[in-house]
């Protein structure tokens, strides 16, 4: 803590005051001169005096429906929002020629150039993995069928100021419309989109603001915070950290939102050993509610929303248009990686051998698991990767990552993992080479680009501390490792040790509390292209792949499983995802959002509704109307 203590005198003595960009989305709010005498726009009762009624309708109400709002009603509700409703079609409306949309050269730009841009991100509809849309109006050259809606939203308020947020919330609510948030659209299993809904996109909500001294209300943060839209992505807050020679932790995905679904689904990072989750990093936030009310929540005001959204999920309790975010000093980021591979000749030592024996490969492959402990309790983060290559050929990457590391003290420091692959057969040799340092959160010049979207599915473990230091567990976890491998299956690992203690004691957080006593969280990758397979086909791979999830688990027991990487489909996920916070969070639940204004599958509460029509693909996709059950 004393290079924290210096760090901040010479930023107090450099910059009395908050250097701002623009912040006024935060303070664009909905007052009642808006309404005026609009009944759709109203604010809802407050959380107390509003109770579920009997006669409370089924379903939300969905287009063609004789409760949908007319034409006249959403052109009006467009103008309270001084225009800015899309109706947007999918992106790749652009490549059907049955499509009003058809633009070859459009279509060109998608199939050859999209990834290399931020297209895909600044897209009002488009979200990662595409089977929970339904697989509608997919990518391609040439594509059959017609262009459809499927499981994208009807209509979308691209949200610039908080006025806009409680505006669509307020409509929503009022008229029983579907409602989801959608950011970045990185989320795992469509948390972010649904048939017939309205959309509130927070994507363009990009303020910065450094605060060199803050003092978190009621908490025992004292020092350099960030004051960030939540429509930031990765790669736009490291810019500014950068500028302010700050360093703000995040994922390692540069396209991700750093302050929408990472940080209220819990938020892992290279930076975890250190100073903890996404969660810990939050010291207060912008929300507003199912009421279409705007508030702070902190330590000491709204305590359930500032406890449930830091790792209780979001799409759950209200929208986050900004927050107060810890920022700390700058560091670097020191990486020493190496791959070696099961093959069919020996090469010679390098820094990604080649190896003939597969008992030798699989006894480094728990050498290198086994360093994990090491590395986490050494403030560093261990990303592997166990990878089939077929003809039971096998790579084992690892990179250790480790923060506040120069390269000589990185190879001390994995030097006995070295020397123990060597011993085993490995010929790994890590020279500096082979080596990286570079500043965490530096400066990204432009968008990196990402996408296009595929239909993929994962299943994903976190594994208590117990697992690694008992020897018998630690046999079961890796042979259950080493069975998905061989089945098929990637199976990434990143162990850290996010506790308490690093995240600074932070007032408790909604997050699972399993993520406290975590040494990795895995996840297992399925290759299986779940958007062209008959629902049959579709439920048997994902069954297969369950089977091999039992056996982690059962070398787990205390686990869980990260929320913002999983399956949906995991057993007993209220208890996967949240462990014993779940009913602590189902009770905010009911008291911040008793009419369910925001749903999003596998969110807390969210069992009383489901998506209908989904058994036509076999996958629990959004593309139906939302119902009661
Ligand atoms: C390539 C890739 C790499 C990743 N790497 C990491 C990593 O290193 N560490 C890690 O922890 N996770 C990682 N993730 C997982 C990531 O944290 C989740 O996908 C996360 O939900 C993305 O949030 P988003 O806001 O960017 O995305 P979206 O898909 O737009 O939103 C995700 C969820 O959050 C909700 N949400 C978004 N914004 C708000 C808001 N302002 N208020 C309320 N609810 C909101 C949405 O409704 C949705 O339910 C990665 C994901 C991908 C695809
Ligand atoms: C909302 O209004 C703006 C500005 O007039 C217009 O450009 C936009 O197309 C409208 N949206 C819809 C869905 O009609
Ligand atoms: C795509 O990129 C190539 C260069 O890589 C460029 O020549 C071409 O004009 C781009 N096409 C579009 C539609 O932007
Ligand atoms: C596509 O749309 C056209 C015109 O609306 C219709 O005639 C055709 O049957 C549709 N094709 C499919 C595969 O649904
Ligand atoms: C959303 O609004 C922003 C800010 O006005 C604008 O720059 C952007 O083009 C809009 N996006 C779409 C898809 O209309
Ligand atoms: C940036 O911060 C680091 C860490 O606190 C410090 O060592 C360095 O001198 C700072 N650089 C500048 C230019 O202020
Ligand atoms: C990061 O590494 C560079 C090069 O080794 C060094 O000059 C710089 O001081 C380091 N920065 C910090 C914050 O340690
Ligand atoms: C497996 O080996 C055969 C025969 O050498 C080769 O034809 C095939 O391409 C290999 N498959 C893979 C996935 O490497
Ligand atoms: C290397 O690590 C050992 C312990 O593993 C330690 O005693 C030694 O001081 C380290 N050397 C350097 C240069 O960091
Ligand atoms: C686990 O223990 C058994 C029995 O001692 C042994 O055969 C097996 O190789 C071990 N597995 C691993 C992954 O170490």
């Amino acid at each position: 803590m004393a290079h924290l203590t210096i760090f901040l005198a010479s930023v107090v003595a450099l910059v009395p005051l908050a250097t701002g960009f623009d912040f006024s989305h935060a303070d664009t709010t909905l007052a009642g001169r808006d309404i005026g005498s609009s009944s759709s726009i109203a604010f809802g009762h407050t959380s107390r005096s509003a109770l579920i009624r009997r006669d409370a309708p089924k379903c939300k109400v969905f287009p063609g429906d004789r409760n949908w709002p007319s034409d006249s009603e959403w052109l009006r509700f467009n103008s309270s929002l001084g225009g800015a409703l899309l109706k947007p079609r999918p992106a790749a409306a652009v490549c059907y020629r049955s499509s009003p949309e058809y633009d070859a050269a459009a279509c060109s730009f998608l199939l050859n150039n999209a990834t290399r841009t931020n297209f895909f991100f600044d897209d009002p509809l488009t979200i990662l993995t595409q089977w929970p849309q339904g697989n509608t109006c997919p990518l391609s050259a040439n594509p059959t069928g017609n262009c459809t809606q499927g499981g994208f939203p009807t209509y979308v308020a691209n949200a610039t100021t908080v006025k806009h947020v409680q505006l669509a919330v307020n409509f929503a609510r009022n008229n029983n419309i579907r409602l989801v948030i959608k950011n970045t659209g990185h989320d795992f299993f469509g948390r972010n989109t649904g048939a017939g809904a309205l959309s509130i996109w927070t994507h363009n909500l990009k303020s910065f603001e450094l605060l060199p001294q803050y003092s978190q209300p009621g908490g025992n943060y004292r020092g350099a915070a960030a004051r960030v839209g939540s429509g930031l992505q990765i790669w736009e807050a490291f810019t500014h950290a950068a500028e302010h020679n700050v360093s703000l932790l995040a994922g390692s995905c540069l396209t991700v939102g750093a302050y929408g679904g990472y940080i209220t689904g819990g938020g892992h990072s290279p930076l975890s050993s250190l100073y903890g989750l996404g969660v810990d990093q939050v010291l207060s936030l912008q929300v507003v509610t199912a009421d279409g009310k705007v508030v702070t929540a902190d330590a000491t005001t709204n305590q359930d929303l500032y406890f449930a959204l830091r790792g209780g999920g979001g799409s759950t309790y209200g929208v986050v248009t900004s927050a107060i975010v810890k920022a700390h000093p700058a560091i670097n980021l020191t990486i020493a990686g190496f791959t070696f591979t099961l093959g069919r000749t020996n090469s010679p030592p390098g820094p990604n051998p080649t190896i003939t024996s597969s008992e030798t490969f699989w006894k480094g492959f728990n050498a290198v698991f086994k360093f994990g402990l090491p590395t986490a309790d050494g403030g560093g983060y261990l990303w592997t990767n166990g990878i089939p290559a077929g003809n039971n050929s096998y790579l084992m990457q690892a990179r250790v990552q480790l923060p506040g590391y120069t390269i000589s003290q990185a190879a001390n420091f994995t030097a006995p993992l070295i020397t123990e692959l060597n011993a085993l057969g490995i010929p790994v040799v890590l020279d500096t080479a082979a080596i990286t340092t570079a500043p965490y959160s530096g400066r990204v010049a432009s968008a990196p680009g990402g996408g296009p979207p595929s239909s993929s599915r994962f299943a994903s473990r976190l594994f208590p501390r117990h697992s690694w230091e008992d020897p018998i567990l630690f046999n079961a976890t890796m042979d259950a490792a080493r069975k998905t491998v061989e089945a098929g299956y990637t199976f990434h690992g990143l162990n850290m040790a996010p506790t308490e203690k690093a995240g600074g004691f932070s007032p408790p957080a909604g997050v699972n509390p399993v993520w406290r006593k975590t040494i990795m969280h895995a996840d297992v990758f399925d290759p299986t292209n779940y958007g062209t397979l008959t629902a049959a086909e579709a439920d048997a791979a994902h069954q297969k792949l369950q089977s091999h999830m039992e056996a982690i688990r059962a070398a787990t027991p205390g686990g869980g499983a990260y929320y913002n990487e999983a399956d949906l489909q995991e057993p007993d996920w209220q208890t996967a995802f949240f462990g014993e916070n779940y009913g602590k969070l189902l009770k905010i639940k009911r008291a911040r959002d008793p009419t369910q204004v925001f749903w999003a599958p596998g969110t807390v509460g969210s069992e009383g509704w489901a998506v209908q029509g989904q058994e036509q693909s076999g996958l629990p996709t959004q593309n139906g109307r939302l119902c009661r059950v």
